[in-house]
C-alpha cells in the first residue's frame, strides 16, 4: 500500500534564515533541498541565488518545478552534499554567501512506504536515499549476528542489540527479510510492543540501518570539511540535526574550528593550534520554540548550530576528534 506524502514542513526555518543573514543578492549553497522548503525561503528573502542538491533523484524531479518558478535562480543538482565545494565551485564558480544542510530524512521519504523507511506503514526494507548501493535488507540478511549486533549498538545507541541480531539471525534461517514490518515485529517480539506514550520500539534499530545504508555520518564529516571550503570570509554554514550522534559530529566540529589555543596543563604552557576556521556567537544550539512544536512534532529533536567563516585556510577533519562512532563491517571494536 502506498501512503499519500504529507508535505514536508521545514524545520527551524526562522532561525536557519536568521543564522544565514544577510541573504541579500547573495549566493547559497542548500544541501539538502527535499521539498525546497529553506531553498524558497533563502530566495524569497532577497538571495540573488541558491544552488541546491540532493542525493534522492525524486527530489530532484519533484523540484524541477521550484527550479522553473525562480526564473534561472536556482540551480537544482543531483549529488551528494559531501561534494558541495565542488558542485558550487562549478556551479558559481567562486566561494559562496553561505551554506545550510538540513540533516536526515525528509517527510516525503519517511511517509512513502515503498521507500522503506517506516516502521509503521509496510514497504519493501530499502532506506537508501540515493536508490543505489546496499539495501537495508541486504544488511538485515547476509551480515554476520556479530556485525549486525555491532551495527545497532553504534549508529543506533541501541542496548538490546545483541538480542536484536539473534532473533533477526534466527529468523532469516527460515524466511529472508524483504518488508519493513517483518524486521519492526521482529524487533517487537524482542523488546515488546509499542506503548502508549513511548517511543516504538524499532525506532533505534531503523535509525542505525539508515545512518549505515546512506553512509550518514561520513557524509556530514565530509560536508562540513565541504562547506569550510566553499564559503568565502564572513560566510555562514548553518546545520540541523535531529539526534545526538549528528549534533555531537557538529558540536565538535564548531568547537574545533573556533579553538584560539588548545589548552596545555599545569606544568605546560598553552599549545599553538591552528587558526579558527570558524567564529561561533551566541547561546547553541538553538531548539525549536513552543509555537513550532505545537505545530510540528518532527522539531521536537531539531538542533542549529551555526558558524562564521573566518579568512584562515581550510584544512581536513580529524574523525576521532569529532566522536564519530567506529562500524566496520568484521571489525572488533
Ligand atoms: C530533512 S530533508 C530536507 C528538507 C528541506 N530542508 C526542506 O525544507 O524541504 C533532507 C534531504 O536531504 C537529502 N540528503 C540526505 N543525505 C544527503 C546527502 N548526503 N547528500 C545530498 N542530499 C542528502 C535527503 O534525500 C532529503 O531529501
Amino acid at each position: 500500500m502506498t501512503t499519500l506524502a504529507a508535505p514536508h514542513i521545514p524545520v527551524l526555518l526562522a532561525e536557519v534564515l536568521a543564522s544565514l543573514k544577510p541573504l541579500e543578492g547573495g549566493v547559497f549553497v542548500d544541501g539538502t533541498f527535499g521539498a525546497g522548503g529553506y531553498t524558497r525561503a533563502i530566495l524569497d528573502g532577497g538571495a540573488g541565488r541558491v544552488i541546491a542538491i540532493d542525493r534522492d533523484p525524486t527530489a530532484i524531479s519533484a523540484g524541477q518545478e521550484v527550479v522553473a518558478a525562480y526564473d534561472g535562480r536556482l540551480s537544482l543538482v543531483h549529488g551528494r552534499f559531501s561534494e558541495l565545494d565542488a558542485i558550487s565551485a562549478d556551479t558559481a564558480g567562486a566561494p559562496v554567501d553561505g551554506v545550510v544542510l538540513d540533516i536526515g530524512v525528509s517527510s516525503m521519504q519517511l511517509d512513502r512506504a515503498e521507500r522503506g523507511f517506516s516502521f509503521r506503514a509496510d514497504g519493501p526494507l530499502d532506506m537508501r536515499m540515493g536508490l543505489d548501493g546496499l539495501s537495508a535488507a541486504d544488511v538485515v540478511n547476509t551480515f554476520e549476528p556479530r556485525d549486525l549486533a555491532r551495527l545497532l549498538w553504534v549508529y543506533g545507541e541501541e542496548k538490546q542489540s545483541n538480542r536484536i541480531a539473534r532473533a533477526i539471525a534466527a529468523r532469516r534461517e527460515t524466511q529472508s527479510f524483504t518488508r519493513t514490518l517483518e524486521l519492526a515485529s521482529t524487533i517487537e517480539s524482542v523488546l515488546g510492543a509499542k506503548r502508549f506514550g513511548e517511543m516504538h520500539p524499532a525506532t533505534r534499530s531503523f535509525q542505525a540501518l539508515r545512518i549505515f545504508v546512506n553512509g550518514e555520518l561520513d557524509e556530514l564529516i565530509a560536508a562540513l570539511v565541504a562547506a569550510e571550503k566553499a564559503l568565502k570570509p564572513g560566510g555562514r554554514l548553518s546545520v540541523v540535526t535531529f539526534h545526538s550522534l549528528e549534533d555531537r559530529i557538529v558540536k565538535r566540529f564548531f568547537a574545533d574550528r573556533s579553538r584560539e589555543r588548545a589548552q596545555g596543563s599545569r606544568h605546560q604552557p598553552d599549545l599553538a593550534v591552528p587558526p579558527p576556521t570558524f567564529r561561533v556567537e551566541g547561546r547553541q544550539p538553538i531548539d525549536a520554540g513552543e509555537a513550532e512544536l505545537g505545530a510540528n512534532p518532527r522539531a521536537r529533536s531539531a538542533k542549529l548550530r551555526f558558524g562564521i567563516r573566518t579568512d584562515a585556510p581550510a584544512r581536513d577533519a580529524d574523525r576521532d576528534a569529532l566522536g564519530v562512532p567506529r562500524f566496520v563491517v568484521g571489525g572488533t571494536r
